[in-house]
C-alpha cells in the first residue's frame, strides 16, 4: 500500500484508511468464492450502512443469531477487514458482508450474478457533512482544523472510501453485471415501510406486515439509536472517541454546515462531474 499520510493509504486506486487492512488481504478478495446465498452491503462511507445493515440483519434473523452474534457488525463484518475474525470462508450460510469497496476490487464471482447486492447512496452533501462530524469522534481519521479543510479533501477523494462520485459511478455504470438493488438514503428517510418491502422482495423473504412492522419499528433512527445490538456504541472507546455512531439521521442538515459560497462551489463541481449520470437526488425535505 501506498502512504498519502499519516492517516490515509492508497492500493489500487482505492483510499484506505491507513493500517486497517493489508494489500495482500485485499488481493485476496480475488479469490473469494462467493455463495448464491452471499448478501453484500455496498454504500460509500457514511450513507447508511449500519442503518441498512440493521435492516438486512433484522429481516433475515434467524433464532441463533442471539447466541452467534453479539451485534450487527459481528452478524455483518465488512468485508475488506477481517480484524481477528476467523476466514470468511468458514462461515455457514447465508453469510452478509458490509463493504465500502469498490467494483474492481469486490469479489469477481459477483459479476456472474451471484449472490446479492444492496447498494445505498446518499446525497453527497448531507454525505460530505456526516463524513466530517464522522471525523471528529473516529481515532484512526484525520482531524481537520475546518469544514472547509475537510470539503477540499472530500471533493478530491483524499478520504477513505475514495471519491464519492467514483464510487457511485462505477457501481451505477457497472450494475448491470450483478444482482443489485439500488436504493437511496433519502427514500428511505421518507418511506421506511417502502425500502423495508423493497428489501424483503430483492432477498427472497416473505414477511407478513406484522413481520414489516416490528423490522421499520426497530430500524427507525429513534429506537435504532437505543439498541445496543445495532447502534454501534459496542465500539471501545479508545477507536470511537465519542459514542456518535447515529448523529442526526436527517436530509438536509448540509444547510446548517455549507457556507453559501461552499454551496455554490459544491453545486458547479457536481453539475460537472454528473454530466453524464442523470442521477436524481433529494437535497431536503422542502424539494
Ligand atoms: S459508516 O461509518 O460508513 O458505516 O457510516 P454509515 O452507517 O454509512 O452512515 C452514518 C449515517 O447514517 C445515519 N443513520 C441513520 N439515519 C436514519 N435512520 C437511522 N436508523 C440511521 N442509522 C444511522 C447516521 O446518523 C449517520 O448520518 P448523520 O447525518 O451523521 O446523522
Amino acid at each position: 500500500m501506498e502512504t498519502l499520510n499519516n492517516y490515509l493509504s492508497k492500493y489500487k486506486g482505492y483510499v484506505f484508511a491507513k493500517g486497517e487492512t493489508t494489500a495482500e488481504y485485499i488481493d485476496s478478495l480475488q479469490h473469494f468464492e462467493i455463495r448464491d446465498s452471499d448478501v453484500f452491503l455496498v454504500t460509500y462511507p457514511k450513507s447508511g450502512t449500519i442503518w441498512t445493515q440493521n435492516i438486512i440483519n433484522l429481516i433475515c434473523e434467524d433464532a441463533t443469531d442471539k447466541t452467534q452474534f453479539p451485534n450487527n457488525l459481528e452478524k455483518m463484518p465488512w468485508l475488506e477487514y477481517r480484524e481477528g475474525r476467523a476466514d470468511y470462508s468458514l462461515r455457514s450460510s447465508p453469510r452478509f458482508f458490509a463493504t465500502h469497496l469498490t467494483p474492481r476490487l469486490m469479489p469477481p464471482g459477483l459479476r456472474g450474478k451471484k449472490g446479492k447486492i444492496v447498494y445505498v447512496v446518499r446525497n453527497p452533501k448531507d454525505n460530505a457533512v456526516s463524513y466530517y462530524h464522522f471525523s471528529k469522534v473516529w481515532a484512526k481519521l484525520e482531524k481537520y482544523k475546518s469544514f472547509e479543510n475537510f470539503l477540499e479533501q472530500y471533493l478530491t477523494g483524499n478520504v477513505g472510501g475514495s471519491s464519492w462520485f467514483d464510487h457511485i459511478q462505477e457501481w451505477h455504470s457497472e450494475g448491470d453485471q450483478y444482482n443489485i438493488l439500488f436504493l437511496s438514503y433519502e427514500d428511505m428517510v421518507m418511506d421506511l415501510r417502502t425500502a423495508v418491502e423493497k428489501i424483503c422482495k430483492f432477498l427472497g423473504k416473505n414477511l407478513d406486515d406484522v413481520a414489516i412492522t416490528h423490522v421499520v419499528e426497530k430500524a427507525t433512527f429513534k429506537n435504532m439509536k437505543k439498541d445496543p445490538k445495532a447502534n454501534y456504541e459496542f465500539i471501545p472507546r479508545d477507536l470511537l472517541l465519542k459514542p456518535q455512531f447515529m448523529r442526526k439521521g436527517t436530509i438536509g442538515d448540509w444547510k446548517n454546515t455549507f457556507t453559501v459560497a461552499q454551496n455554490e462551489m459544491f453545486d458547479q463541481i457536481f453539475k460537472e462531474r454528473m454530466k453524464d449520470f442523470p442521477l436524481n437526488f433529494i437535497w431536503d425535505l422542502d424539494n
